[in-house]
């Protein structure tokens, strides 16, 4: 064994075991609101601490900490701008802002140190520091998280909205029905693509109170657009056409079962259900998929799936698959059938 390979896993080791010290610097400068602060032009810590609030030395190590994952840059004593710290600003249409401070929320603090005893009984943990299951605990317990939680869903679909709303190509005078369709993001793309196509959003009620305003009524698709609230796991009392379910999927394999299963009676025979996921081994983010399945191990009992674990689910619930494909940077459509009957 060679001295440099060593070197090298003693600091591919010792840099992860921070990595948690890594996602709170991202997390600080996203509530002090630094990359606001730092406009075009190179500014010192000690003139972006006056901006934030904050003290300038402090403020110098943490920025100096993130320069070294790419979030900001160091020009002598000044900082500037990277295309990653741009993302923590509020005002680029692609901000990533409140991904992070959900990334990073105070329970995601609270059930990592669970994951060795998740591991050992293959069970999520949420319930047990908690209380409750995490979408209650979430939408009665904690506002603010939810606010945040939501707002990171809309932030990351607005990353693929269009592209799948151009693959999904629905056209003409059909309904198409968003389940567990957070805010509305991708609903609103689909309307806004084909003014003949009717929608209906469908979500727990803590999620719809913040409904992107372009679907109530008065709003730009306010007479195309209808809102529903319901657990999808009980059912899913809604007649259209087109069922989608993105990045919902990803709970335990029984409430997976059981949705699918909820939307294919909806759907009724020769209905079209569309599953929109992020697979573990169908993404180009194997670092984020993968971190993202432990945590929806700790907090939903759940999972990132593979292709086959997926697959499995769906047609246990009776659903034929017509396709799959990837679409946008990071996800794969599977496109299913309900089976006309025989
Ligand atoms: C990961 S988010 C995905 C949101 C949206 N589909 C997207 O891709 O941005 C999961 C969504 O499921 C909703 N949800 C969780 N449990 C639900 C349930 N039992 N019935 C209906 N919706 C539920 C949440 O409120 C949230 O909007």
């Amino acid at each position: 064994m060679t001295v440099a390979p060593v070197h090298e896993a003693v600091t591919t080791l010792r840099k992860l075991a921070l990595a948690a010290g890594q996602a709170a610097a991202l997390r600080a400068a996203a509530q002090l609101g630094v990359a606001d602060a730092l406009g075009d032009e190179p500014a010192t810590a000690a003139q972006l601490a006056t901006a934030v609030n904050a003290e300038p030395g402090t403020l110098d190590r943490l920025l100096r900490a993130l320069t070294t994952h790419g979030v900001f840059a160091a020009q002598g004593e000044r900082y500037v701008h990277t295309a990653t710290s741009r993302l923590l600003r509020t005002d680029t249409p692609r901000s990533l802002r409140d991904m992070v401070l959900w990334a990073t929320e105070p329970w995601t603090w609270s059930v990592w140190p669970q994951l060795a005893d998740a591991v050992r009984t293959g069970k999520g943990v949420f319930a047990e520091v908690h209380g409750k299951d995490f979408f209650t605990y979430l939408y009665e317990d904690a506002p603010d998280s939810a606010e945040v939680f939501n707002r990171a869903m809309t932030q990351a679909s607005r990353l693929s909205s269009q592209s799948i709303a151009e693959a999904l190509d629905i056209r003409g005078p059909v309904t198409v029905v968003d389940v567990a369709g957070g805010h509305g993001d991708l609903l609103t793309t689909i309307l806004g693509e084909d003014s003949e196509v009717r929608g209906v959003l469908f979500d727990l009620p803590g999620a719809l109170d913040d409904v992107d305003p372009r679907l109530r009524e008065g709003g730009l698709f306010g007479d195309r657009a209808s809102l529903v609230t319901g657990d999808c796991r009980e059912a899913v009392p809604v007649a259209a056409d087109v069922f989608i379910l993105k990045n919902v999927l990803e709970w335990d394999d029984e409430s997976t079962v059981a949705t699918l299963r909820n939307v294919a009676g909806a759907a009724g025979p020769g209905g079209r259900v569309v599953v929109i996921e992020n697979l573990v081994d169908g993404s180009p983010e194997t670092g984020f998929t993968t971190t993202m399945d432990l945590l929806l191990l700790l907090n939903v009992n759940g999972r990132k799936h593979l292709r086959q674990s997926l697959l499995r689910l769906v047609a246990e619930a009776g659903l034929v698959v017509t396709d799959v494909h990837p679409v946008g940077p990071y996800l794969h459509m599977i496109d299913c059938a309900v089976p006309e009957r025989p």
